[in-house]
């Protein structure tokens, strides 16, 4: 039984990784979805997949944190769909990869412009026609950078603490118009944005996961689609970790040195 009928859902950052994943799980399950990205190949190209699969799908090319483009992409929902159930705030970039003090203000503000106002802009949005309906569900992908400090990564970690903050307000403000906000928090993801890195930078944060290994966007996506679904009608205002344990266990020494030789192995076995 599909676990979406009838729903409509937007996806922000729906061209690739974790939000193409999203998508085409979300049109699996019966929603129509909006696909929504500021890459316009990658978006048409998410939107070709889920209609060969013969799901429903439209492409909306916005960028999240520019008001103008979300309004858009709400009214377009709308105009084709007539209403919208499920709004998915996916879209991010990284930091600068700075030490906090070397961090300049602009590449402070894009960070924050993009990973905390986009997703305030898209859930302002959506709250008048989720309104009207009598309700809707919002997520928002956090990271584990959410609830922990990573070195170097002051403004992409200060955006995903953001980020809960957000997802908590909305759930408050907005819970007795019916609509639910909670938050994912994965680790490493097997995605374009974790292919950027070596191998052998990532492997310690891999090995403090209890499987050794970085989560499949499809495995992210799952977490997404409860939360999304009303399976999860009495759930908001949740953190949920999707991490392998990562944030809930501390792995011994051994199983550090172990699990990041067994990481490295598999990339190198091509497996993962
Ligand atoms: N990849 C990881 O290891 C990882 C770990 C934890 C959390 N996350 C989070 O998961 C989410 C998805 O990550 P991913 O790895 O799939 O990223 P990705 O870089 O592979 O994809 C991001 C998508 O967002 C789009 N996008 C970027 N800026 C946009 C904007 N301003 N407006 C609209 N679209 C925009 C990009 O075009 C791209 O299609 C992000 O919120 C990220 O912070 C990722």
């Amino acid at each position: 039984m599909e676990r979406l009928p009838g729903k409509v859902a937007i996806i922000t950052g729906a061209g690739q990784g974790l939000g193409r994943s999203t998508a085409l799980r979300f049109a699996a399950e019966g929603a129509r979805v909006v696909v929504a990205d500021v890459n316009c190949k990658t978006a048409h190209n998410t939107v070709t997949d889920i209609k060969s699969a013969g799901g429903d799908a439209i492409a909306v090319i916005a960028d999240v944190s520019v008001s103008d483009d979300v309004e858009k992409m709400v009214a377009v929902t709308l105009a084709d769909y007539g209403r919208v159930d499920i709004l998915v705030n996916n879209a991010a970039m990284f930091g600068s990869g700075k030490h906090i003090a070397e961090i300049e203000e602009d590449e402070w503000d894009q960070v924050m412009r993009v990973n905390l106002k986009g997703p305030f802009l898209c859930s302002k949005a959506v709250v008048s026609p989720m309104r009207a309906q009598g309700g809707g569900s919002i997520v928002f992908v956090s990271s584990m950078s959410g609830v922990v400090a990573n070195e170097r990564q002051a403004d992409y970690n200060t955006s995903k603490h953001g980020l809960i903050g957000l997802a908590r307000c909305m759930a408050q403000d907005c819970g007795e118009y019916g609509i639910r906000a909670n938050v994912v928090c994965p680790t490493g993801m097997n995605s374009p944005m974790m292919a950027r890195t070596p191998a052998a930078n990532v492997a310690p944060y891999a090995a403090m996961t209890m499987f050794s290994r970085f989560a499949e966007p499809e495995e992210v996506a799952s977490a997404i689609l409860f939360l999304a679904s009303d399976e999860a009608s009495y759930i908001t205002a949740a953190v949920l970790m999707v991490d392998g344990g990562a944030t809930g266990i501390q792995p011994s020494g051994r199983q550090l040195k172990e699990g990041a030789a067994k990481f490295l192995r598999r990339v190198e076995s091509g497996a993962l």
